[in-house]
Protein backbone atom coordinates (compact mmCIF):
# COMPACT_ATOMS: atom_id res chain seq x y z
CA UNK A 1 0.00 0.00 0.00
CA UNK A 2 2.83 1.94 -0.69
CA UNK A 3 1.96 5.85 -0.97
CA UNK A 4 5.10 7.01 -3.07
CA UNK A 5 5.17 5.70 -6.38
CA UNK A 6 1.51 6.54 -7.07
CA UNK A 7 0.95 10.38 -8.47
CA UNK A 8 -1.07 12.56 -5.93
CA UNK A 9 -3.58 15.39 -5.99
CA UNK A 10 -1.71 18.57 -4.92
CA UNK A 11 -3.90 19.80 -2.49
CA UNK A 12 -7.66 18.55 -0.67
CA UNK A 13 -9.45 21.31 -2.61
CA UNK A 14 -8.14 19.92 -6.04
CA UNK A 15 -9.19 16.39 -5.11
CA UNK A 16 -12.63 17.81 -4.47
CA UNK A 17 -12.55 20.07 -7.56
CA UNK A 18 -11.96 17.09 -9.59
CA UNK A 19 -14.64 14.68 -7.68
CA UNK A 20 -17.26 17.68 -8.12
CA UNK A 21 -16.28 17.64 -11.26
CA UNK A 22 -16.95 13.89 -12.02
CA UNK A 23 -20.04 14.17 -9.87
CA UNK A 24 -21.07 17.27 -11.62
CA UNK A 25 -22.27 16.37 -15.27
CA UNK A 26 -25.59 15.96 -17.68
CA UNK A 27 -26.73 14.20 -14.55
CA UNK A 28 -27.63 17.36 -13.12
CA UNK A 29 -27.61 20.04 -15.31
CA UNK A 30 -29.71 18.08 -18.05
CA UNK A 31 -31.46 15.52 -16.47
CA UNK A 32 -32.34 16.69 -13.14
CA UNK A 33 -33.91 19.35 -13.67
CA UNK A 34 -36.34 17.72 -16.08
CA UNK A 35 -37.24 14.89 -13.49
CA UNK A 36 -37.96 16.93 -10.66
CA UNK A 37 -40.11 18.86 -12.80
CA UNK A 38 -41.76 15.61 -13.94
CA UNK A 39 -42.53 14.56 -10.39
CA UNK A 40 -43.87 18.10 -9.78
CA UNK A 41 -40.75 19.30 -7.49
CA UNK A 42 -41.53 19.39 -3.66
CA UNK A 43 -41.61 16.24 -2.32
CA UNK A 44 -39.69 14.55 -4.94
CA UNK A 45 -36.58 16.96 -4.11
CA UNK A 46 -36.57 16.25 -0.40
CA UNK A 47 -37.04 12.52 -1.37
CA UNK A 48 -33.86 12.89 -3.74
CA UNK A 49 -32.27 15.35 -0.54
CA UNK A 50 -32.75 12.39 1.54
CA UNK A 51 -31.46 9.41 -0.79
CA UNK A 52 -28.53 11.26 -1.39
CA UNK A 53 -27.36 11.68 2.65
CA UNK A 54 -28.65 8.01 3.28
CA UNK A 55 -27.35 6.01 0.34
CA UNK A 56 -25.22 8.07 -1.90
CA UNK A 57 -22.84 9.62 0.52
CA UNK A 58 -21.84 6.41 2.42
CA UNK A 59 -21.41 4.80 -0.82
CA UNK A 60 -19.12 7.70 -1.81
CA UNK A 61 -17.19 7.25 1.17
CA UNK A 62 -17.02 3.72 1.19
CA UNK A 63 -15.38 4.09 -2.83
CA UNK A 64 -12.95 6.79 -2.01
CA UNK A 65 -11.79 4.38 1.12
CA UNK A 66 -10.85 1.58 -0.79
CA UNK A 67 -9.00 3.67 -3.73
CA UNK A 68 -7.27 5.34 -0.66
CA UNK A 69 -6.42 2.29 1.68
CA UNK A 70 -5.00 0.21 -1.86
CA UNK A 71 -3.83 3.50 -3.83
CA UNK A 72 -4.91 1.38 -6.87
CA UNK A 73 -7.44 1.16 -9.14
CA UNK A 74 -10.99 -1.14 -8.18
CA UNK A 75 -9.77 -4.64 -9.70
CA UNK A 76 -5.76 -4.08 -8.56
CA UNK A 77 -7.54 -2.51 -5.37
CA UNK A 78 -9.74 -5.45 -4.42
CA UNK A 79 -7.28 -8.10 -5.22
CA UNK A 80 -5.08 -6.16 -3.27
CA UNK A 81 -7.03 -6.73 -0.15
CA UNK A 82 -9.19 -9.74 -0.89
CA UNK A 83 -6.45 -11.52 -2.90
CA UNK A 84 -5.86 -12.47 -6.09
CA UNK A 85 -9.26 -14.56 -8.01
CA UNK A 86 -11.39 -12.86 -4.82
CA UNK A 87 -14.60 -13.00 -6.66
CA UNK A 88 -15.70 -9.32 -5.31
CA UNK A 89 -12.94 -8.37 -8.46
CA UNK A 90 -15.95 -8.44 -10.51
CA UNK A 91 -17.37 -4.95 -8.99
CA UNK A 92 -14.12 -3.54 -10.85
CA UNK A 93 -14.39 -5.23 -14.34
CA UNK A 94 -18.32 -4.16 -13.93
CA UNK A 95 -17.00 -0.49 -13.40
CA UNK A 96 -14.31 -0.80 -16.35
CA UNK A 97 -17.78 -2.46 -18.65
CA UNK A 98 -19.81 0.54 -17.21
CA UNK A 99 -17.22 3.41 -18.05
CA UNK A 100 -17.83 2.36 -22.03
CA UNK A 101 -21.15 1.71 -21.41
CA UNK A 102 -22.04 5.58 -20.50
CA UNK A 103 -19.17 6.71 -22.20
CA UNK A 104 -20.13 5.84 -25.42
CA UNK A 105 -23.37 8.08 -24.54
CA UNK A 106 -22.75 10.79 -22.79
CA UNK A 107 -19.99 11.75 -25.95
CA UNK A 108 -22.80 12.11 -27.85
CA UNK A 109 -25.11 14.24 -25.72
CA UNK A 110 -21.96 16.22 -25.07
CA UNK A 111 -21.38 16.52 -28.87
CA UNK A 112 -24.81 17.75 -28.54
CA UNK A 113 -23.95 20.83 -26.75
CA UNK A 114 -21.22 21.42 -28.39
CA UNK A 115 -22.91 22.24 -31.43
CA UNK A 116 -24.95 24.38 -29.65
CA UNK A 117 -22.21 26.17 -28.07
CA UNK A 118 -21.60 26.88 -31.95
CA UNK A 119 -25.21 27.82 -32.74
CA UNK A 120 -25.15 29.77 -30.35
CA UNK A 121 -21.93 31.93 -30.30
CA UNK A 122 -23.27 32.50 -33.92
CA UNK A 123 -26.63 33.79 -33.49
CA UNK A 124 -28.86 31.02 -35.30
CA UNK A 125 -31.12 31.28 -32.67
CA UNK A 126 -32.09 35.01 -33.10
CA UNK A 127 -33.23 34.42 -36.70
CA UNK A 128 -35.72 31.04 -35.47
CA UNK A 129 -39.31 31.01 -36.11
CA UNK A 130 -40.84 29.20 -32.74
CA UNK A 131 -41.24 25.70 -34.56
CA UNK A 132 -37.47 25.80 -35.64
CA UNK A 133 -36.10 25.26 -32.79
CA UNK A 134 -37.47 21.93 -32.51
CA UNK A 135 -36.54 20.92 -36.65
CA UNK A 136 -33.09 22.25 -35.25
CA UNK A 137 -32.53 19.74 -32.84
CA UNK A 138 -34.42 17.36 -34.30
CA UNK A 139 -31.51 17.25 -37.56
CA UNK A 140 -28.90 17.20 -35.02
CA UNK A 141 -30.62 13.97 -33.26
CA UNK A 142 -30.89 11.74 -36.67
CA UNK A 143 -27.71 13.30 -38.56
CA UNK A 144 -24.85 10.71 -38.71
CA UNK A 145 -22.40 13.14 -39.68
CA UNK A 146 -23.04 15.72 -37.18
CA UNK A 147 -23.27 13.38 -34.26
CA UNK A 148 -20.05 11.74 -35.39
CA UNK A 149 -18.23 14.73 -35.93
CA UNK A 150 -18.95 16.10 -32.45
CA UNK A 151 -18.42 12.52 -30.21
CA UNK A 152 -15.57 12.43 -31.82
CA UNK A 153 -14.02 16.11 -31.22
CA UNK A 154 -15.46 15.55 -27.40
CA UNK A 155 -13.86 11.99 -27.36
CA UNK A 156 -10.54 14.00 -28.52
CA UNK A 157 -10.41 16.35 -25.69
CA UNK A 158 -10.89 14.16 -23.50
CA UNK A 159 -8.44 11.61 -24.47
CA UNK A 160 -5.64 14.82 -24.77
CA UNK A 161 -6.76 15.36 -21.10
CA UNK A 162 -6.58 11.64 -19.35
CA UNK A 163 -3.37 11.53 -21.31
CA UNK A 164 -1.62 14.30 -19.76
CA UNK A 165 -1.70 12.28 -16.26
CA UNK A 166 -3.18 13.25 -12.71
CA UNK A 167 -1.90 16.82 -11.94
CA UNK A 168 -0.70 17.56 -15.36
CA UNK A 169 -4.14 16.81 -16.82
CA UNK A 170 -7.03 16.12 -14.58
CA UNK A 171 -6.41 18.24 -12.01
CA UNK A 172 -5.35 21.11 -14.14
CA UNK A 173 -8.68 20.84 -16.36
CA UNK A 174 -10.58 20.57 -13.40
CA UNK A 175 -9.20 22.84 -11.29
CA UNK A 176 -9.60 25.58 -14.50
CA UNK A 177 -13.24 24.52 -15.55
CA UNK A 178 -15.06 23.97 -11.90
CA UNK A 179 -14.74 27.82 -10.80
CA UNK A 180 -15.51 28.90 -14.49
CA UNK A 181 -18.71 26.72 -14.11
CA UNK A 182 -19.49 27.91 -10.51
CA UNK A 183 -19.07 31.61 -12.07
CA UNK A 184 -21.37 31.17 -15.19
CA UNK A 185 -23.56 29.15 -12.88
CA UNK A 186 -24.26 32.21 -10.33
CA UNK A 187 -23.93 35.19 -13.56
CA UNK A 188 -26.51 33.25 -15.32
CA UNK A 189 -28.73 32.59 -11.62
CA UNK A 190 -28.67 36.48 -10.63
CA UNK A 191 -30.25 37.25 -14.25
CA UNK A 192 -33.00 35.13 -13.77
CA UNK A 193 -33.93 37.14 -9.97
CA UNK A 194 -34.81 39.66 -12.91
CA UNK A 195 -36.68 37.91 -14.75
CA UNK A 196 -40.78 38.94 -15.54
CA UNK A 197 -43.73 37.34 -14.10
CA UNK A 198 -42.49 36.51 -10.90
CA UNK A 199 -40.75 33.45 -12.69
CA UNK A 200 -37.84 33.61 -10.04
CA UNK A 201 -40.00 32.99 -6.83
CA UNK A 202 -42.61 30.71 -8.97
CA UNK A 203 -39.84 28.40 -9.36
CA UNK A 204 -38.09 28.67 -6.10
CA UNK A 205 -42.10 27.83 -5.04
CA UNK A 206 -42.59 24.96 -7.77
CA UNK A 207 -39.13 23.14 -6.71
CA UNK A 208 -39.43 23.28 -2.45
CA UNK A 209 -42.91 23.07 -2.34
CA UNK A 210 -44.64 21.57 -5.17
CA UNK A 211 -47.61 19.80 -4.83
CA UNK A 212 -48.20 17.10 -2.15
CA UNK A 213 -48.45 14.02 -3.57
CA UNK A 214 -45.74 11.98 -5.74
CA UNK A 215 -45.54 8.42 -7.06
CA UNK A 216 -44.02 5.85 -4.83
CA UNK A 217 -42.30 4.97 -8.75
CA UNK A 218 -40.86 8.49 -8.01
CA UNK A 219 -38.86 7.24 -4.67
CA UNK A 220 -37.30 4.95 -6.99
CA UNK A 221 -36.36 7.19 -10.09
CA UNK A 222 -34.81 9.76 -6.85
CA UNK A 223 -32.67 6.24 -6.02
CA UNK A 224 -31.81 5.55 -9.43
CA UNK A 225 -30.84 9.57 -9.79
CA UNK A 226 -28.82 9.63 -6.85
CA UNK A 227 -26.23 6.53 -8.19
CA UNK A 228 -25.77 8.43 -11.36
CA UNK A 229 -25.27 11.77 -10.49
CA UNK A 230 -22.82 11.24 -7.47
CA UNK A 231 -20.44 8.93 -10.04
CA UNK A 232 -20.93 5.85 -7.41
CA UNK A 233 -21.30 2.20 -8.56
CA UNK A 234 -18.27 2.17 -10.93
CA UNK A 235 -15.18 2.90 -9.45
CA UNK A 236 -14.64 6.17 -10.29
CA UNK A 237 -14.64 7.77 -6.89
CA UNK A 238 -12.58 4.54 -6.02
CA UNK A 239 -9.75 6.00 -8.71
CA UNK A 240 -9.90 9.10 -7.81
CA UNK A 241 -9.81 8.35 -3.94
CA UNK A 242 -6.81 5.92 -5.38
CA UNK A 243 -4.73 9.47 -5.92
CA UNK A 244 -5.56 10.58 -2.47
CA UNK A 245 -3.01 10.83 0.75
CA UNK A 246 -3.56 10.21 4.39
CA UNK A 247 -4.41 14.19 4.99
CA UNK A 248 -7.49 13.79 3.96
CA UNK A 249 -10.47 13.26 5.51
CA UNK A 250 -12.86 11.25 3.65
CA UNK A 251 -16.10 12.08 5.23
CA UNK A 252 -15.46 15.56 4.90
CA UNK A 253 -14.35 15.45 1.10
CA UNK A 254 -17.61 13.01 0.76
CA UNK A 255 -19.69 15.68 1.61
CA UNK A 256 -18.10 18.60 0.17
CA UNK A 257 -18.61 16.60 -3.30
CA UNK A 258 -21.90 15.80 -2.04
CA UNK A 259 -23.30 19.35 -1.18
CA UNK A 260 -21.53 20.57 -4.55
CA UNK A 261 -23.51 18.08 -7.04
CA UNK A 262 -26.91 18.89 -4.97
CA UNK A 263 -26.90 22.97 -4.90
CA UNK A 264 -25.61 22.73 -8.76
CA UNK A 265 -27.98 20.84 -9.49
CA UNK A 266 -31.04 22.55 -7.66
CA UNK A 267 -28.80 26.00 -9.27
CA UNK A 268 -30.02 24.60 -12.49
CA UNK A 269 -33.27 23.49 -11.72
CA UNK A 270 -33.99 27.28 -10.67
CA UNK A 271 -32.09 28.62 -13.46
CA UNK A 272 -34.18 26.47 -16.06
CA UNK A 273 -37.53 26.75 -14.74
CA UNK A 274 -37.57 30.49 -13.93
CA UNK A 275 -36.64 30.90 -17.81
CA UNK A 276 -39.68 28.49 -18.33
CA UNK A 277 -42.13 30.36 -16.34
CA UNK A 278 -40.94 33.64 -17.46
CA UNK A 279 -41.73 32.68 -21.35
CA UNK A 280 -45.19 32.37 -21.10
CA UNK A 281 -45.50 31.02 -24.61
CA UNK A 282 -42.93 28.09 -24.53
CA UNK A 283 -44.56 24.37 -23.10
CA UNK A 284 -42.07 23.07 -20.64
CA UNK A 285 -41.20 19.88 -22.34
CA UNK A 286 -39.10 17.12 -21.01
CA UNK A 287 -35.94 15.05 -21.81
CA UNK A 288 -33.50 15.77 -24.17
CA UNK A 289 -35.82 18.68 -25.42
CA UNK A 290 -35.87 20.67 -22.64
CA UNK A 291 -32.25 21.70 -22.78
CA UNK A 292 -32.05 21.71 -26.94
CA UNK A 293 -35.14 23.06 -27.60
CA UNK A 294 -37.39 25.10 -25.05
CA UNK A 295 -34.48 26.81 -23.33
CA UNK A 296 -32.90 28.46 -26.50
CA UNK A 297 -36.48 29.14 -27.92
CA UNK A 298 -37.30 30.92 -24.28
CA UNK A 299 -34.33 32.44 -24.24
CA UNK A 300 -33.98 33.88 -27.81
CA UNK A 301 -37.11 36.41 -27.04
CA UNK A 302 -35.34 37.83 -23.65
CA UNK A 303 -32.93 40.58 -23.41
CA UNK A 304 -29.48 39.18 -22.58
CA UNK A 305 -30.68 36.21 -24.05
CA UNK A 306 -27.21 35.46 -26.22
CA UNK A 307 -25.26 35.88 -23.62
CA UNK A 308 -27.27 33.78 -21.31
CA UNK A 309 -27.54 30.87 -24.15
CA UNK A 310 -23.58 30.85 -24.32
CA UNK A 311 -23.25 31.22 -21.07
CA UNK A 312 -25.37 27.99 -20.40
CA UNK A 313 -24.35 26.12 -23.27
CA UNK A 314 -20.71 26.49 -22.50
CA UNK A 315 -21.49 25.75 -18.62
CA UNK A 316 -23.02 22.19 -19.72
CA UNK A 317 -20.00 21.33 -21.87
CA UNK A 318 -17.50 22.11 -18.41
CA UNK A 319 -19.59 19.74 -16.76
CA UNK A 320 -19.88 17.09 -19.23
CA UNK A 321 -15.53 16.97 -20.00
CA UNK A 322 -15.60 16.83 -16.41
CA UNK A 323 -17.43 13.74 -15.53
CA UNK A 324 -16.13 12.32 -18.96
CA UNK A 325 -12.63 12.95 -18.17
CA UNK A 326 -13.17 10.57 -14.97
CA UNK A 327 -15.57 7.84 -17.00
CA UNK A 328 -12.60 7.83 -19.60
CA UNK A 329 -9.53 7.59 -16.43
CA UNK A 330 -11.18 4.47 -14.63
CA UNK A 331 -11.10 2.21 -17.75
CA UNK A 332 -7.44 3.77 -17.99
CA UNK A 333 -6.35 3.28 -14.64
CA UNK A 334 -7.27 -0.49 -14.89
CA UNK A 335 -4.63 -0.85 -17.65
CA UNK A 336 -2.08 1.26 -15.87
CA UNK A 337 -2.62 -1.02 -12.74
CA UNK A 338 -1.74 -3.75 -15.17
CA UNK A 339 1.77 -2.22 -15.86
CA UNK A 340 0.86 -0.15 -18.99
CA UNK A 341 2.44 3.05 -19.47
CA UNK A 342 -0.22 5.83 -19.29
CA UNK A 343 -0.08 7.09 -22.51
CA UNK A 344 -0.08 3.19 -24.37
CA UNK A 345 -3.99 2.99 -21.83
CA UNK A 346 -5.04 6.37 -22.59
CA UNK A 347 -4.71 5.71 -26.44
CA UNK A 348 -6.13 2.16 -26.81
CA UNK A 349 -9.06 2.81 -24.29
CA UNK A 350 -10.04 5.81 -25.92
CA UNK A 351 -10.55 4.87 -29.11
CA UNK A 352 -11.76 1.50 -27.98
CA UNK A 353 -14.69 3.53 -26.29
CA UNK A 354 -14.98 5.76 -29.32
CA UNK A 355 -15.63 2.20 -31.47
CA UNK A 356 -18.53 1.82 -29.15
CA UNK A 357 -19.33 4.90 -29.12
CA UNK A 358 -20.32 4.88 -32.81
CA UNK A 359 -23.66 2.60 -32.33
CA UNK A 360 -24.94 5.30 -29.93
CA UNK A 361 -23.95 8.52 -32.50
CA UNK A 362 -25.89 6.50 -35.57
CA UNK A 363 -28.88 5.12 -33.84
CA UNK A 364 -31.18 7.84 -34.41
CA UNK A 365 -30.16 8.05 -38.44
CA UNK A 366 -31.95 6.78 -40.81
CA UNK A 367 -29.63 4.76 -42.46
CA UNK A 368 -28.81 3.06 -39.31
CA UNK A 369 -32.71 2.60 -38.89
CA UNK A 370 -32.59 1.22 -42.59
CA UNK A 371 -29.86 -1.26 -41.76
CA UNK A 372 -30.71 -2.75 -38.50
CA UNK A 373 -34.19 -1.45 -37.59
CA UNK A 374 -35.47 -0.54 -34.78
CA UNK A 375 -33.37 -3.21 -32.08
CA UNK A 376 -35.95 -5.32 -30.58
CA UNK A 377 -33.21 -7.11 -28.65
CA UNK A 378 -33.67 -6.24 -25.70
CA UNK A 379 -36.82 -4.29 -25.56
CA UNK A 380 -37.39 -2.11 -23.35
CA UNK A 381 -40.75 0.32 -23.01
CA UNK A 382 -39.60 3.65 -24.59
CA UNK A 383 -36.31 2.91 -25.41
CA UNK A 384 -35.98 1.91 -28.53
CA UNK A 385 -32.53 3.16 -29.84
CA UNK A 386 -29.79 1.71 -28.86
CA UNK A 387 -28.43 5.00 -27.54
CA UNK A 388 -31.30 5.11 -24.97
CA UNK A 389 -30.35 1.34 -24.40
CA UNK A 390 -27.38 2.00 -23.17
CA UNK A 391 -28.34 4.93 -20.79
CA UNK A 392 -30.94 2.22 -18.86
CA UNK A 393 -28.42 -0.35 -19.18
CA UNK A 394 -25.82 1.41 -16.83
CA UNK A 395 -28.32 3.83 -15.15
CA UNK A 396 -30.83 1.58 -14.04
CA UNK A 397 -28.69 -2.01 -13.73
CA UNK A 398 -25.00 -1.34 -13.85
CA UNK A 399 -24.45 1.43 -11.39
CA UNK A 400 -26.69 0.11 -8.79
CA UNK A 401 -25.62 -3.53 -8.66
CA UNK A 402 -21.98 -1.83 -8.16
CA UNK A 403 -22.71 0.48 -5.65
CA UNK A 404 -24.58 -2.30 -3.60
CA UNK A 405 -21.99 -4.27 -4.29
CA UNK A 406 -19.04 -1.67 -2.90
CA UNK A 407 -21.60 -1.24 -0.18
CA UNK A 408 -21.67 -5.05 0.74
CA UNK A 409 -18.01 -5.31 0.15
CA UNK A 410 -16.86 -2.66 2.62
CA UNK A 411 -19.11 -3.42 4.82
CA UNK A 412 -18.78 -7.01 5.43
CA UNK A 413 -15.35 -8.17 3.52
CA UNK A 414 -13.11 -5.35 5.07
CA UNK A 415 -12.38 -5.81 8.74
CA UNK A 416 -14.21 -3.13 10.96
CA UNK A 417 -10.13 -2.29 11.76
CA UNK A 418 -9.44 -1.15 8.37
CA UNK A 419 -12.80 1.26 8.22
CA UNK A 420 -11.96 2.49 11.21
CA UNK A 421 -8.21 3.70 10.61
CA UNK A 422 -9.26 5.11 6.81
CA UNK A 423 -12.10 6.97 7.90
CA UNK A 424 -10.41 8.53 10.69
CA UNK A 425 -6.82 9.49 8.97
CA UNK A 426 -6.67 13.00 8.36
CA UNK A 427 -8.46 13.78 11.72
CA UNK A 428 -7.47 14.99 14.50
CA UNK A 429 -9.50 12.66 16.06
CA UNK A 430 -9.39 8.66 17.34
CA UNK A 431 -13.18 8.30 17.25
CA UNK A 432 -15.30 10.56 15.37
CA UNK A 433 -18.94 10.31 16.73
CA UNK A 434 -20.19 10.06 12.76
CA UNK A 435 -18.16 6.64 12.39
CA UNK A 436 -20.45 4.32 13.50
CA UNK A 437 -23.29 6.24 11.84
CA UNK A 438 -21.31 5.76 8.47
CA UNK A 439 -20.76 2.20 9.26
CA UNK A 440 -24.79 1.68 9.99
CA UNK A 441 -25.68 2.91 6.99
CA UNK A 442 -23.39 1.17 4.68
CA UNK A 443 -23.79 -1.85 5.67
CA UNK A 444 -27.98 -1.72 6.47
CA UNK A 445 -29.30 1.08 5.06
CA UNK A 446 -27.96 1.31 1.50
CA UNK A 447 -27.75 -2.19 0.35
CA UNK A 448 -31.50 -2.82 1.75
CA UNK A 449 -32.49 0.31 0.07
CA UNK A 450 -30.58 -1.06 -3.13
CA UNK A 451 -32.02 -4.12 -3.11
CA UNK A 452 -35.14 -2.86 -3.05
CA UNK A 453 -34.94 -0.70 -6.32
CA UNK A 454 -33.50 -3.49 -8.30
CA UNK A 455 -36.43 -5.83 -7.29
CA UNK A 456 -38.92 -3.58 -8.53
CA UNK A 457 -36.82 -2.87 -11.49
CA UNK A 458 -36.95 -6.72 -12.37
CA UNK A 459 -40.18 -6.69 -11.80
CA UNK A 460 -40.04 -8.84 -8.68
CA UNK A 461 -42.00 -6.07 -6.75
CA UNK A 462 -44.88 -4.29 -8.62
CA UNK A 463 -45.19 -1.08 -8.96
CA UNK A 464 -48.31 -1.15 -7.42
CA UNK A 465 -47.54 -2.70 -3.96
CA UNK A 466 -44.35 0.28 -4.01
CA UNK A 467 -47.20 2.93 -4.55
CA UNK A 468 -49.36 1.94 -1.38
CA UNK A 469 -46.20 1.46 0.80
CA UNK A 470 -45.25 4.86 0.21
CA UNK A 471 -48.40 6.23 0.44
CA UNK A 472 -48.54 4.61 3.72
CA UNK A 473 -45.02 6.42 4.47
CA UNK A 474 -45.81 9.64 2.93
CA UNK A 475 -49.46 9.99 4.69
CA UNK A 476 -51.11 10.22 1.65
CA UNK A 477 -54.28 8.19 1.01
CA UNK A 478 -54.51 7.73 -2.50
CA UNK A 479 -52.08 6.88 -4.85
CA UNK A 480 -51.84 9.21 -7.81
CA UNK A 481 -51.93 7.68 -11.25
CA UNK A 482 -48.88 8.58 -13.69
CA UNK A 483 -51.56 11.27 -15.74
CA UNK A 484 -52.34 12.86 -12.57
CA UNK A 485 -48.67 13.01 -11.73
CA UNK A 486 -47.63 15.23 -13.99
CA UNK A 487 -48.03 18.90 -13.03
CA UNK A 488 -50.32 21.18 -14.41
CA UNK A 489 -47.42 23.57 -14.77
CA UNK A 490 -46.50 21.81 -18.03
CA UNK A 491 -49.64 22.71 -20.02
CA UNK A 492 -48.88 26.50 -19.12
N1 LIG B 1 -22.11 12.02 -12.42
C1 LIG B 1 -22.16 12.30 -13.82
C2 LIG B 1 -23.38 13.16 -14.12
O1 LIG B 1 -24.11 13.53 -13.25
C3 LIG B 1 -22.18 11.05 -14.66
C4 LIG B 1 -21.17 10.02 -14.28
C5 LIG B 1 -21.57 8.77 -13.88
C6 LIG B 1 -19.81 10.33 -14.31
C7 LIG B 1 -20.66 7.81 -13.49
C8 LIG B 1 -18.87 9.38 -13.92
C9 LIG B 1 -19.30 8.12 -13.50
O2 LIG B 1 -23.62 13.49 -15.24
Amino acid sequence: MSQKNREHWGSKTAFVLAAAGSAVGLGNIWKFPYIAHHNGGGKFVLIYLICIAIVGLPVLVAEMMVGRATQKSPVAAIEELSGKGSPWAFIGYLGVAASFVVLSFYIVVAGWVMHYIVLAATNTFAGMQPEQFGKTFGDLYVSPGLNIFWATLFMAITYLVVKGGIKGGIERTTNLLMPGLFVLLILILVWCVSLPNGAFSEALNYLFTGKDEIEGAAVLEALGHSFFTLSLGMGAMLTYGSYLDNKVDLFKAGMWVAILDTVIALVASIIIMSIMFANTESSFGGGPGLLFVNLPQALVQMPGGYFVTLFFFVLVFFAALTSAISLLEVAVAFLIDKGWDRKLATNVMAFSIWIVGIPSALSASAAWKAVFGEVTMFDIAGKTTFFDKMDYLASNWMLPIGGLAIALYVGFSLSSKLRDEQFHLGMNKKSAWHFKPWELFTRFVAPIVIILIILIEAGAVKKDTVNKFFDQILGQNSTVTQQEAKPAKSEK
